[in-house]
């Protein structure tokens, strides 16, 4: 089986699994994974494009790291993929930013591969931890408990900060060398 990246941290991937830096060839199928999981407004499509972008001109240097699963079995080639980078101002601090995976393909494990990708990177360039905003409304749900079952706690909440009723809530995984 491949490895996701050189290093001590390797995740193991299925053979038919790749998982690399976002090209512009790639921007169509993400679009399509994105408003295919009928989770995000259009304006939250727009604003995870503009970080898709991001990613395609700056690469592995920028600001927002995008990264694709690549998936040899299916016909659409890219199962998900994953936006993370450094939280501006702080040593060590990184942010996830976007994660998702085609619907089809969802709850056989890719999320978790993507998941801990970046976990895995992040300790490489010394990271010591990992945040992840998210929010209350219920739809967000089985998000919410993707992240809990991957070691993610709550740390803080503002009530009613999207709306009434839509919480913003900030996740945490303090990553130690293993
Ligand atoms: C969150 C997400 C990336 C997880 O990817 P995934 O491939 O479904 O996750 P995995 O298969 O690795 O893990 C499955 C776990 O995640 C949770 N989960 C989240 N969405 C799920 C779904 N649609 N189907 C099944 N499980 C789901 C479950 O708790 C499940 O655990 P279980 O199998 O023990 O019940 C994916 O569901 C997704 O794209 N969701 C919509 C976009 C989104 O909300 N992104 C996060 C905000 S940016």
């Amino acid at each position: 089986m491949p490895a996701v990246h050189d290093g001590a941290y390797d995740s193991v991937l299925p053979s038919s699994m790749n998982i690399r830096l976002v090209e512009a060839k790639d921007r169509e199928r993400l679009h399509q994974i994105l408003v295919s999981v009928a989770r995000f407004t259009d304006q939250e499509v727009v604003w995870a494009m503009d970080l898709v972008d991001e990613g395609i001109t700056s690469g592995e240097g920028g600001e927002y790291l995008v990264y694709v699963l690549e998936d040899g079995s299916e016909p659409g080639g890219i199962a998900g993929y994953v936006c993370y980078g450094p939280t501006p101002k702080t040593e060590g601090v990184y942010d996830l930013y976007w994660i998702a995976v085609d619907p089809k393909l969802q709850g056989q494990g890719r999320g978790q591969l993507l998941l801990r990708f970046v976990e895995n990177e992040v300790r490489r360039r010394s990271g010591r931890m990992l945040l992840i905003e998210t929010r209350s409304r219920q739809s967000f749900g089985p998000t919410r408990r993707f992240y809990e079952q991957s070691g993610y706690d709550e740390i803080s909440r503002i009530k009613d900060f999207y709306r009434i009723e839509d919480d913003k809530i900030v996740l945490c995984k303090k990553l130690s060398e293993q």
